[in-house]
Parts: C-alpha cells; structure tokens; sequence
C-alpha cells in the first residue's frame, strides 16, 4: 500500500510514522508513505497557500492551484480544467473534511483494498470547493468535531487501513478479531499478576480450560456490547448460543423487575 499525502505540516507525521506498527510495516515494506508539501508547488514568489475568502468573513482559505498542481504532479495527472475530459486518478483521492462520510472499520476494510490511497490534509477555515468538485474522489471525516487540519484524520487513516494488510500485525489473526471487525466490541483483557492491589483475575481465566474461557470471552463481549454499543449487534453476526446466552439475560432481567415491582 502507498499512501501519497499531501500537507502544509509534514512535520506533524514524524512520530506516528515511525514508531510501532507502522514503522515495523514500512520497514517490512507492506507500506509506503510518501509526504508532499503543498508549499513546495505554490508558484509566486512568498509561496502563498491561503488567501481571505470571497466574499468576505473571517479566516483564511486553502488556495485551489498549489492543492492542484501538487496531486496532479505526484499522480502523474494531465492539468484538470473546465471543459476539458481528462482520464480518471489512478486511486481515490481523498479529502480529509468534517464534511465527509463517517470513517468507520468498514471504510478502513474499503480502502485497505486499493493499492494506493493520496490524502489531502485540509488547512485553516476551509479549501477552496473546486478541490472538492474537481480533484478528490472521496471526502472522509473521522468524526462529529472539527479539529485544526486533516494531519491528523489522515494518520488515523493510515493506522487504521496498514493494521488490515496482510502481515502488519504480528498475530496472523489480530484484525480479524479485533472489534467492530466482529460486529461486538472485545471481551476485558488481563496479564500478570493475578492479583494487582486485591484486584483478582476472573478465576475462569486462570482454569486452563480453553472451551470455558472462549465461552466467558464470548459472553463479556456480548454483555459490553449491549450495555455500551448496542447499536453495532446485528442478528445475522450471532449464533444460536449466543441468542441462548442473551435470552437468560433477559429471563435474569425480567425475573428481578417482577420481584422489584412486587
Ligand atoms: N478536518 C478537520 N476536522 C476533521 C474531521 N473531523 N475529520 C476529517 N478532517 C477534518
């Protein structure tokens, strides 16, 4: 995978770049990242990236040819204008944007299929639309909140899609297991010691037992699920124990609301 980014800040990449999972990934070469400063092809003499906005307002707005000039260069693609017909980009173009579609683990999976992926890392109050209308493929937001930039949505991008490839997780089935990827959120976690301050590991944890404690897991994840997310249980990922398994939940629940109205 290769992934194209396109800044004003390459700066901001350094330590998410080269620490953990994506450092070891590059260095296996399952990914490429490749920074490109925007600055760099801005062609007057300041270098200039921003202007005011047309018609007035505050703050200051990405300027549309250095964005251009700088996608068209690294994708090798003929000048985009008006009127003219011109072959589509070799890989999504992707506008990182408050106003784009919700990333989830699904849009990971999405992208983590296509060889490269170029992210443009919005700036300021805005950039200019015609980088919406006539240069991206896609906008991606990473959530309901506006932060400063798209540096830091585009490394989120970059974790969440190289984690997915083939080989860049240590453990063969790790992102295979992990949740969402399951449609339930994870069952708890615990390492040494036994027991931390007086906190104790569950015990079916500690019995050897395999059968039982992949039924515990199982049945954690179901339980945090349903309290937490219960939004992400689809009927189709559950299979008949776990549909036993949440019927005497609620026979449990149903048994103790009697009681409480008695
Ligand atoms: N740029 C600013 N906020 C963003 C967000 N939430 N997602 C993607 N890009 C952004």
């Amino acid at each position: 995978m290769r992934f194209d980014i396109f800044t004003l800040f390459p700066e901001m990449f350094t330590g998410p770049l080269t620490e953990s999972i994506i450092r070891r990934a590059r260095e296996a070469g399952l990914v490429e990242v490749h920074l490109h400063n925007v600055r760099d092809y801005a062609t007057d003499k300041h270098r200039v990236t921003d202007d005011t906005p047309y018609g007035g307002g505050g703050g200051m707005v990405m300027k549309a040819e250095p964005i251009f000039r700088a996608v068209e260069a690294v994708l090798g693609l003929s000048p985009r204008e008006a009127g003219r017909s011109v072959s589509p980009p070799p890989c999504p173009v992707i506008l990182l944007t408050p106003q784009g579609r919700p990333f989830t683990q699904q849009v990971a999976e999405e992208l983590s299929h296509h060889g490269r992926l170029a992210l443009i890392c919005g700036r300021y109050e805005g950039v200019d639309e015609r980088v919406r209308e006539h240069l991206a493929t896609d906008e991606i937001s990473i959530g309901p909140y506006v932060l400063s930039g798209g540096e830091l949505p585009a490394m989120v991008i970059v974790d969440a899609v190289t984690r997915l490839l083939p080989g860049a997780l240590g453990d063969p089935e790790g992102a295979r297991k992990d949740s969402f990827a399951m449609g339930l959120l994870e069952h708890p976690h615990y390492t040494r010691p036994a027991d931390f301050r007086g906190w104790r590991v569950p015990d079916v944890l500690l019995s050897g037992h395999h059968g039982h404690v992949a039924r515990w897991r199982r049945h954690e994840a179901l339980i945090r699920t349903l309290v937490r997310r219960p939004e992400l249980i689809s009927a189709h990922a559950l299979t008949e124990e776990d549909f036993t398994f949440l019927r005497s939940l609620a026979d449990h629940v149903e048994a103790l609301l009697k009681e409480a109205s008695s």
